[in-house]
């Protein structure tokens, strides 16, 4: 194990999908987790106790503990002021997705960056994935050439039960964000692969089914059922993303070049990398199509024993090593931005008969400043004039039914809220 001359140390708000940043901020990386913060007391309390760490209820009494970065896991829609807070008071960031929630929000944060000086980096996981990091390599490599046209997909289907457990009150944010906002997962692999930038989207929703009986029938989901996003690239290369609930589980990448195709398996080992260079562009002896498990470029062993097919270890491994180094990483605030508020151009665009929306670039102060207040948002409690319902066919409520079932879990979970 490589030795860190000191730890960073780290600490981690919601023990969710936290609980997993929090077991990987280890000594092999030169992390050392010293702090957890959530609301939710009695499940805070039992990760404190098997990781002998301290635990907070309140977030800024947490961050005046001894840390030198956080690493948010906390609601979908409230990473960017928390990411704020924590970069004023001197820390380094590490924040799930969605970096931000509104266009203004994008702006403070990446200001909020800029001005702390401190590492930002968007946890965005997928891109880490052993496959997308074997079809950058290619790519770079110039291997399938110059990028066309790509595809990612995320459909993740969940029974009525599972999305009751993960989704715990009526406003929980999954029970109400648009189809278009959870888009990172798709986007950033093209985006990691490619290097290029989104510059133009428009958004497709697959409205909400409430007679879906086994699914949202079943729910207190407000929003819409899927997304289909058409994003222009800044090579000129089209993406398509697929999101959501559809039938159908499956994560995938497909990257077209003009020298080759690549992409990961959609079925048996869905890490396979499916290579294709036409006969006319193939060198002499290379096979048309090759199928392949490729290895981590690097800390192949650790990867391979963390979760979401090895992505979730490099979240840690790259933020360590850009504090260490001192320098952004790659999934910088300034990309983090980016794939985020596509997904709210997206819906912009989808009310709006999908009509193509520029998508403006951050880095560029001038343009930012023009979005300094665009606070269009979906939340329940922002609800006014101006502002749009959570799904496109306007105030979907839930059935007697969705809620009796919902609550019962609830409450089985211990939920009390
Ligand atoms: N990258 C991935 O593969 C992946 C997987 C799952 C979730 N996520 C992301 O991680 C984030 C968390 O996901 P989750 O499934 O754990 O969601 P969740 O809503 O179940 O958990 C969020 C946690 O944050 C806590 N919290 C909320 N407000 C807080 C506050 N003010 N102070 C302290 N704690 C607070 C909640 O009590 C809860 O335990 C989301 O943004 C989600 O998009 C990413």
């Amino acid at each position: 194990m490589q030795q860190y001359e000191k730890p960073i140390r780290v600490g981690v708000v919601g023990v969710g999908r936290g609980k997993g940043f929090a077991r990987g901020a280890g000594p092999h990386l030169g992390m050392e987790l010293v702090a957890l913060c959530d609301t939710w007391e009695e499940r805070l309390n039992e990760l404190g106790k098997e990781l002998s760490v301290a635990t907070y209820t309140d977030y800024d009494k947490f961050l005046e503990h001894d840390i030198d970065a956080v690493i948010l896991a906390n609601y979908f829609h409230e990473h960017a002021p928390f990411a704020i807070k924590a970069l004023d008071a001197g820390k380094h960031v590490m924040s799930e997705t969605s970096a931000c929630f509104t266009l203004a929000q994008g702006v403070e944060l990446v200001e909020a960056v800029e001005r702390s000086g401190r590492i930002y980096m968007f946890a965005e996981n997928y891109p880490y994935m052993v496959f997308n990091q074997e079809m950058r390599r290619l790519y770079q490599a110039g291997h399938i050439g110059e990028f066309k046209y790509g595809e990612g997909e995320y459909v993740h289907p969940m029974s009525a039960e599972e999305s009751a457990r993960i989704s715990p009150g009526m406003d929980h944010w999954r029970n109400w964000i648009p189809a278009t906002y959870y888009c990172t997962h798709s986007l950033a692999p093209l985006m990691y692969i490619t290097d290029t930038w989104p510059v133009k989207v428009n958004g497709f929703v697959i409205a909400h089914d409430p007679e879906d009986e086994t699914h949202f029938g079943k729910t207190v989901r407000r929003s819409d059922l899927a997304s289909m996003i058409a994003v222009r690239m800044d090579n000129g290369a089209v993406v398509k993303l697929l999101k959501g609930s559809l039938r159908g589980h499956g994560v995938w990448v497909r990257v077209h070049g003009n020298k080759g195709l690549m992409e990961n398996l959609r079925f048996g080992d869905t890490h396979m990398v499916r290579v294709r260079r036409e006969p006319f562009d193939k060198d002499t002896g290379e096979p048309v199509e090759r199928v392949y498990l490729p290895d981590f470029p690097e800390h192949h062993a650790e990867a391979m024993k963390a979760g979401h097919g090895g992505g979730d270890f490099f979240m840690n491994y790259h933020f360590a090593e850009a504090i260490r180094r001192n320098e952004q990483p790659f999934l910088d605030v300034y990309r983090g931005v980016a794939m985020s508020i596509i997904g709210v151009l997206a819906y912009r665009s989808a009310l709006d008969d999908s009509a193509p929306v520029v998508v403006p670039d951050f880095r560029d102060i001038e343009v930012r400043r023009q979005y300094a207040d665009d606070h269009w948002s979906p939340a329940p409690w922002d609800r006014g004039p101006g502002q749009p319902w959570p799904s496109i066919l306007g105030d979907m409520r839930p059935s007697n039914r969705g809620i009796e079932f919902a609550s019962k879990i609830w409450r089985d979970s211990g939920y009390t809220g």
